[in-house]
């Protein structure tokens, strides 16, 4: 779903950032994203600061897609090197072919999509047998509070626990290497076999 502008302002702010650099990009960097010269895909890539994180692995590649064209076009004012910025839906990763990235990352976005298990699979099928698929998103307790500060773009569909988010990840077939709490944040580090 697209956000409103409070949440879109909030989800572009400095404190947004900050968080993004000094508590998600290193603790996912802790659980082994760190991997160089890969094909990375970045689903729902807001204005492109996950790919200024990102663009310290130095990618082969790098792909970029949101829902909101208005994100897009803030994330391709960056100019970063090997970077590609794309308004896809994420249930639809149609425009590439199955096995074609090294990894994926979802930075807290699936709370926003009433078919999140869709994205999931969508992710599992562009991936390289090997892959890996790096995902943190809040828990259904958290969801509750961010929902009464930024309503109206979260689905009832998308208020799931961390052991349903688990649960789909391990049936979609991804092997998860390692999972962490922090603040209400489920992080994992998952791999296709
Ligand atoms: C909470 S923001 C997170 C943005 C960025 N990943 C970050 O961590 O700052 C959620 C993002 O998901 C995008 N989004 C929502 N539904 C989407 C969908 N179906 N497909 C792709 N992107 C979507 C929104 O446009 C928004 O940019």
């Amino acid at each position: 779903m697209r956000l409103t502008i409070r949440e879109f302002q909030a989800m572009n702010s400095a404190a947004r950032r900050f968080l993004q650099r000094t508590v998600e990009f290193p603790l996912f960097q802790r659980m082994g994203l760190n991997d160089k010269h890969c094909d990375i895909l970045e689903i729902g890539c807001g204005s492109g600061y996950g790919a200024v994180l990102l663009s310290t692995l130095s990618p082969r590649s790098y792909t970029g897609i949101d829902l909101m064209p208005e994100q897009i076009v803030l994330a391709q004012k960056r100019q970063l090197p090997n970077a590609k910025f794309m308004v896809r839906d994420a249930t639809d990763l149609s425009c590439f072919p199955q096995e074609t990235n090294d990894i994926a990352v979802i930075f807290g976005i699936l709370h926003h999509i009433p078919q999140w298990r869709e994205v999931i699979q969508e992710c599992y099928r562009v991936l390289h047998p090997a892959g890996k698929l790096f995902v943190e998103e809040p828990d259904e307790n958290l969801m509750a509070g961010v929902n009464r500060l930024f309503p109206g773009t979260h689905p009832q569909e998308a208020f799931f626990t961390l052991r349903i988010l688990e649960e789909h990840l391990k049936v979609t077939g991804f092997v998860i290497l390692e999972r962490r709490r922090t603040f209400g944040m489920g992080f994992y580090s998952t791999r296709k076999p």
